[in-house]
């Protein structure tokens, strides 16, 4: 799968800088379809010595990309992730190279670009798209699908003097655009052109055809693989013309987007007019015999394409899609019961503790993933390709190298960092056919408890236990995640966990040691300061673990091993779906450390379960979305908030203070970069720390949102609660749905339907009778589904996130891009 990108302009000022920008963010947002090369085709700009005419420029993907390179000469825009960060920067290296002005303006452009995902010859520059016929580029295309008849045009085409430089399939497109342009004596239309080229292809293509021939002309033709484009015209007179594999790419530029169809060409003439032509119908020879193409136009619908789904913002939609983003972090990773005969939907049914139920449609999701084993996305080195530190290196030379991959016998053992490369853990391996009894080390027939899967750590689970203590660097929303896991590490991992902003750790220089475990905790996987502290950590030879949303991001890349959230690109500023996936990654990675400690099965398997019920759980947290709309009526005219969290729900207080606009209590760093989005001063409150300080802002305006499901801090949350109200306070309690309600003791667990709990201490009724008590003495109640604590600040933030943005939404701020914000801080 790869994905094309298109930009035109037609007298439309624009500088040459920005249609690569544009092309650059278009290709981002494919980069879900291929990452592993890059490329563009924009005309150079005039320069001493060079004429314009089509440039191309290419990256291959590579090692992880150096911290250094990602702070280039000049600033480049926000949101630079994966292989088209390097693409971005090689541009950038290209034109200075040659002396190009970047900001040289044109008023007719044509502009294409590829991601790509290798099928016909392995990854390589040469490889990478476009591909050209010519020296002069007369023809440049990119492509997305397969030419299954490229082996046949490709010796007839050489035959005719073509010169082919790479494996791939694709370039024999280009080859045929210069032949038949030759056959024809060059009296042909581009859209004619391609149109007999495409008559020609077999297979599936989506095709963008630039030519240094058809000068600021453009054809895109359809046939198998997707493609829309969406046109814009200034009220100046100026028309831009987006082209992409996928229309959620362009959502940001129009929302009226046509779909082309199989078979079409659509052709921008010079002056920006857009036709689409059709020729599915007529043979080869029918269409070359016609003296032109008028009779085969066709008119496309245009459609409006709402943000998807319908949803106003993508903050919205990434909240609203949390069920489905869980599910897929978990897909292939939670396993919870042997798969029994496939149901008629192609699903499972699934068996947790007995119970033989129809899934609901997570469950389902997981149990299939389970049964199908598919690729969950983690990422290692080879443990022999452990790179990085002083002491890795010192072992190479000194041919330590290969005893450093064997395993270590004594443990506990302090090791130099590479001695405690572990070798592949028969009970923790990954297994192709999704379980097998080997992996619990049992037989198939006792094979029935739900366990974790993460292939990207299991040859590395061994070596991070023997490790002295786990270090967490993040910042942002990614520390508020590692802050909320970091009680469920120590419990079940039995390590000490220590949770750092990554710019207070660097601006400390803080110890690390070869026999630490570090963990990058980073959504876009391209944070400087998380970076930076990751090379700081593998140059100390500290173990160093990603967990990233960004597959090929620069730290995926440059950690030894990982899991990816697989939540989907994440488009709003404001990190929502992120935050919760990274909560369950670092759950996972802590129920796969503890898996050997018997005395913690009892409570691993009610995590697993729980964590397969969550996408339920959530879903029931996302029907407060009325409630928090008028909730934040009634706030938004507050100019501060306090959220009070105390235990695993620190976190969320912080993390409701960053969406609702203000700071974190977290630390100097997190002071320093405040987070807005509804832009309201906010702070999250240790509960713990209130008498010795916060409690004096206390009064009857200021309000206040109290976490306090039923945790282990719930009594000590109700004592808090009682001393807020004493002093006349303005409480928002969060708080977990009565129990009574579900009429069971124990925790629901979630969509598998009727009769399934897990265990969970069994909390007195007095808590719902304490919540209700304070209901009746003004206290307004969020009441959100229960979980077992650790997973318990996945369900209450959720309110909390949508609160924030019904705020900002009626503040009237931009909920996707906040006033001086960037998804990715690439600058330290
Ligand atoms: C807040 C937010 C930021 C990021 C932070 C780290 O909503 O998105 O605080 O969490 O900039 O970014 P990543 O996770 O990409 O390293």
């Amino acid at each position: 799968m790869c994905g094309i990108s298109g930009y035109a302009i037609y007298g439309a000022s624009e500088s040459i800088q920005a249609i690569l920008n544009t092309l650059f963010d278009g290709l981002q947002r494919l980069e879900y379809r291929g990452y592993d090369s890059a490329g563009v085709c924009v005309d150079a700009p005039a320069s001493e010595g060079s004429g314009t005419g089509p440039l191309v420029i290419k990256h291959q993907a590579g090692p992880g990309v150096p911290a250094a390179r990602l702070a280039p000469r000049r600033p480049v825009p926000r949101g630079q992730l994966g292989k088209i960060s390097d693409l971005r920067v090689r541009a950038a290296e290209v034109f200075e190279e040659n002396g190009f002005d970047g900001e040289a303006r044109v008023s007719a452009h044509v502009g294409i670009g590829h991601t790509r995902w290798a099928t016909h010859g392995p990854p390589s520059a040469v490889n990478s798209h476009p591909h050209v016929s010519g020296a002069n580029g007369e023809f440049v295309v990119v492509h997305n699908g397969i030419i299954s008849n490229y082996a046949t045009l490709k010796p007839f085409l050489e035959k005719h003097g073509a010169v082919f430089v790479s494996e791939t399939d694709t370039e024999v497109i280009p080859h045929l655009c210069e032949y038949l342009w030759q056959k024809r004596g060059g009296r042909i239309t581009l859209p004619k052109l391609a149109m007999e080229v495409c008559s020609r292809l077999e297979g599936a293509f989506a095709l963008l055809i630039k030519s240094a021939r058809y000068p600021n002309e453009l054809v895109a033709c359809k046939q198998g693989s997707p493609l829309v484009y969406g046109i814009k015209h200034d009220p100046q007179g100026g028309i831009r013309v987006w082209l992409s594999s996928d229309s959620a790419a362009l959502l940001t530029h129009t929302r009226d987007i046509v779909v082309l169809e199989d078979g079409d060409v659509l052709h921008i003439d010079p002056h920006g007019h857009p036709q689409i032509f059709n020729a599915l119908a007529l043979t080869t020879n029918t269409l070359a015999a016609r003296a032109d193409v008028e009779g085969l136009a066709v008119v496309r619908e245009e459609r409006k394409v709402e943000a998807e789904g319908g949803y106003d913002h993508y903050m919205q939609k990434e909240i609203h899609e949390q069920p489905k983003t869980l599910a897929e972090t978990m897909r292939g990773r939670v396993i919870i019961g042997k798969p029994l005969q496939p149901l008629a939907s192609g699903a499972a049914n699934v068996m947790l503790s007995g119970h033989a139920l129809e899934p609901s449609a997570a469950g389902a999701a997981l149990a299939a993933a389970a049964a199908a084993g598919g690729g969950e996305g983690g990422f290692a080195l080879p443990p022999g390709r452990r790179a990085g530190g002083k002491g890795a290196a010192a072992a190479r030379a000194t041919g330590l190298a290969a005893a450093a991959a064997a395993p270590l016998t004594a443990a506990g053992a302090k090791s130099p960092s590479p001695g405690r490369l572990p070798a592949p853990s028969p009970s923790l391996s990954p297994s192709p056919g999704g379980y097998a009894a080997s992996d619990f080390g049992g037989a198939a027939s006792d094979f029935e408890e739900p366990y974790i899967r993460l292939g990207g750590l299991a040859d590395y689970v061994e070596g991070i236990l023997r490790c002295r203590r786990i270090v967490f660097i993040a910042c942002g929303t990614s520390f508020h995640a590692c802050l909320a896991a970091r009680a469920t590490l120590e419990e079940f991992a039995a390590m000490p966990v220590v949770v750092e902003l990554a710019g207070d750790f660097m601006d400390r220089e803080a110890p690390v040691f070869r026999d630490d475990t570090c963990v990058f905790v980073s959504q876009s996987g391209e944070t400087a300061d998380t970076l930076r502290a990751l090379e700081y950590a593998k140059n100390k030879g500290a173990l160093c673990v990603g967990i990233t949303n960004t597959v090929g991001s620069a730290i995926s890349n440059a950690t030894h091993c990982g899991v990816h959230l697989n939540c989907g690109y994440e488009i709003g500023v404001a990190s929502t779906k992120a935050y919760t996936s990274q909560i369950v990654a670092l759950t996972m990675v802590a129920l796969l450390l503890g898996a050997d400690r018997r005395s913690m099965t009892a409570k691993r398997l009610d995590h697993v379960r729980a964590l397969a019920a969550l996408p339920d759980a959530v879903r029931g947290a996302l029907a407060l979305d009325a409630d928090m709309r008028e909730l934040a009526a009634q706030l938004k005219d507050a100019s501060d908030l306090l959220f009070f969290g105390r235990g695993y729900n620190y976190s969320t207080a912080l993390e409701a203070a960053l969406k609702a606009g203000g700071r974190g209590g977290g630390g100097r760093r997190l002071g320093g970069r405040v987070k807005e989005v509804a832009l309201i001063h906010s702070e999250g409150i240790n509960a713990g720390e209130m008498k010795h300080g916060p409690l004096a802002l206390v009064d009857e305006n200021l309000p206040i949102i109290v976490i306090a499901t039923m945790d282990a801090m719930h009594r000590k949350m109700e004592s808090v609660i009682q001393q807020l109200l004493a002093r006349s306070a303005r409480l928002i309690i969060l708080c977990n749905q009565a129990r009574r309600a579900g009429g069971r003791g124990d925790v629901p667990c979630g969509g598998f339907g009727a009769g399934l709990w897990f265990r969970a201490p069994r909390l007195e009724a007095p808590g719902d009778v304490a919540m209700d008590a304070f209901a009746a003495r003004g206290c307004s109640l969020i009441r959100v589904p229960r979980t077992v604590d650790a997973l318990q600040p996945v369900v209450n933030v959720v309110p909390l996130q949508l609160l924030s943005y019904h705020l900002t939404t009626l503040r009237g701020f931009n909920v996707d891009q906040p006033r001086n914000l960037a998804k990715s801080v690439t600058v330290t």
